[in-house]
């Protein structure tokens, strides 16, 4: 790892138009044994808490949801000191009344991906709990922090491999699942955390109507791209007062989580 004396205790894994206005930063590469992570991690201090910045696609957005180095870039936020993370992300709406530009902390996950590199533990019998993959106190951060938009409480994320959105009957399927909202990059960063003992808060904007949903035309690139630079101003406000809504002292059960031991300084 290079520049091991920047710190920060908070993470956030989001996109393009979230990082702008924050004032002095410094920016530190990283490396991994999981190779590189996404990009540089700008570092800033944000409501009195030290954040670290990564963009998941990279900031040219060359890595698609299926070749983000996921395990680089939990492990890296880690080894900056990060115990909280917050993920901003782009979703499709599995109901009718989940309208572009709301949003969703989603309270459970179904893993719909395949081949993605997605445990630390590669070795031995390991074993993570993960009956809720998210971090209570952290979704009541991002909750209060988006009390004034239009925000729902809890959802079920379903995560595919993508880059193609899905069918109609994929679509009408992963509803009748008890899907409520579709993305491709929730996981496995959420498992990957948790293996860390990190906490993990998903804050969801949905960005379409996913295919299924009586009244889609189906998804297209454009249309994600434009709703979520519609809303990214107020994605913005809703991360950053989240910020500073996170507990400093954690007391939450995944602080106290099964973690894979790590020695930090490999790499
Ligand atoms: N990201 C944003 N919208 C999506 C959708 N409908 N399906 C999968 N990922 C998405």
């Amino acid at each position: 790892m290079s520049a091991p004396n920047l710190n920060a205790d908070i993470g956030v894994i989001g996109g393009t138009g979230l990082y702008e206005l924050l004032g002095e930063t410094e920016e530190v590469k990283i490396s991994t044994p999981y190779g590189a992570p996404s990009d540089l991690i700008t570092v800033a201090e944000l409501n009195s808490r030290q954040v670290a910045f990564l963009p998941r696609h990279g900031r040219d957005h060359r890595f698609p949801p299926h070749r983000i180095p996921y395990r680089a870039n939990i492990w890296a936020l880690r080894s900056l000191g990060v115990r909280q993370i917050l993920a901003p992300c782009a979703v499709g709406g599995l109901r009718p009344d989940f309208i572009a530009g709301t949003f969703v902390v989603p309270d459970q996950l179904i893993d719909r991906t395949s081949g993605r590199e997605q445990t630390f533990c590669d070795t031995g019998a390991v074993h993570t709990t993960f009956a809720e993959p998210y971090c209570p106190d952290g979704r009541r951060a991002a909750l209060a922090a988006a009390e004034r938009v239009n925000r729902v409480d809890g959802g079920t994320m379903v995560v595919i491999d993508g880059p193609r959105f899905s069918t109609r009957a994929e679509s009408r399927w992963h509803a009748a699942a008890g899907g409520t909202i579709i993305n491709m990059t929730g996981q496995p960063e959420a498992a990957l955390a948790r293996e860390l003992a990190l906490c993990y808060t998903s804050i969801a904007l949905v960005t379409d109507l996913d295919a299924g949903v009586e009244g889609s035309q189906g998804v297209t690139h454009d249309e994600v791209l434009r709703a979520f630079a519609k809303n990214v101003t107020v994605l913005r406000r809703v991360l950053f007062d989240a910020v500073a809504a996170l507990p400093v002292e954690r007391t939450c059960p995944c602080s106290r989580a099964f973690a894979v031991p790590v020695d930090l300084d490999a790499g």
